[in-house]
């Protein structure tokens, strides 16, 4: 395998939504703690094949290329409406019966949070925290977009869902990124690490001088299960990331469980998010 050239097309899931399903299923509110260790029997081929291409070309430098590339560089200009609609336009080939566009998902979540009354901006949060998928529009193939997100230059966590895909990882074969620290230093605190790239990391850096911090620790850590689920890497997080991560941990749930058949209405809803959206992040964005 040649994986100095990533597969740029190579798109296993039938869609992005299919990896939050099974992110959903694995930390099921029933799941016994048996049942953990045996995701890998019942997993749908192209959810392994995703995860296999995910952890074999997540490298260092791969990670670094994409920050330089998307990190304070503009591609479109959008306001966070036109972006979610933008997004909308990504269309999964799973039953349309059953799943939920990606704008349902993220009304969702936000009307979850809405209705427990919890502050405007982390109902915004909801509603926002997936628009860093339309790195799919810009032509990333989905193990660059989504996927359980980790620290790269050290030693990946055996907590990290399919770790024996790293296998194939041309990190595996640098010593200095396969010990515990890495190029880190003890509780150097996350912002200092660089996480694997994905929806998570892209959003926010397009909103992190805008909302407050436990809005951008939920946007930029979301998909972080190997920490927030499982507390892996506390040796790279300082106190202040792990105050913070309560505030990840209380996001979860709505990420995961606020799916519903009651089809959210884009067209009664707008006017308040608009109102939300206007009060946090107004005007066009640089995406
Ligand atoms: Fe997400
Ligand atoms: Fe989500």
């Amino acid at each position: 395998m040649n994986s100095s050239h990533p597969p740029q097309h190579s798109n296993p899931l039938d869609g992005l939504n299919q990896w939050d399903d099974f992110v959903g299923s694995r930390y099921r509110a029933d799941r016994k703690p048996e049942e953990f260790r045996d995701y890998s029997r019942n997993t749908p081929p192209g959810v392994r094949e995703f995860y296999r291409l995910n952890h074999t070309y997540q490298t260092r430098e791969f990670v670094l290329r994409k920050k330089k590339e998307y990190i304070g560089t503009r591609r479109r200009s959008m306001t966070v409406w036109e972006a979610l609609e933008y997004l909308n336009t990504l269309v999964d080939d799973s039953d349309p019966d059953t799943d939920l566009s990606q704008i349902e998902h993220n009304l969702q979540t936000a009307e979850a949070i809405r209705a427990d009354g919890h502050p405007r901006w982390m109902i915004l949060t909801g509603l926002i925290h997936d628009l860093g998928k339309i790195l799919c529009l810009f032509g990333e193939p989905q193990w660059a977009v989504v996927g359980d997100t980790f620290p790269v230059g050290c030693a990946w966590s055996d907590k990290i869902v399919f770790h024996e895909f790293f296998r194939d990882n041309p990190d595996s074969q640098v010593p200095e990124y396969q010990t515990r620290l890495g190029v880190y230093e003890e509780n150097i605190g996350l912002d200092n690490v660089d996480m694997s790239w994905g929806h998570d990391e892209y959003l926010y850096h397009i909103v992190k001088d805008r909302l407050p911090e436990p809005a951008l620790y939920m946007i930029r850590y979301h998909s972080c299960y190997p920490i927030h689920r499982e507390g892996a890497y506390d040796y790279l997080m300082n106190d202040h990331d792990r105050e913070m991560f309560e505030w990840v941990r209380k996001f979860n749930p709505y990420d995961l469980y606020s799916k519903s058949h009651h089809r959210p209405d884009p067209v009664k809803l707008r006017p308040y998010y608009e109102d939300l959206i206007n009060e946090y992040l107004p005007g066009k964005l640089d995406w």
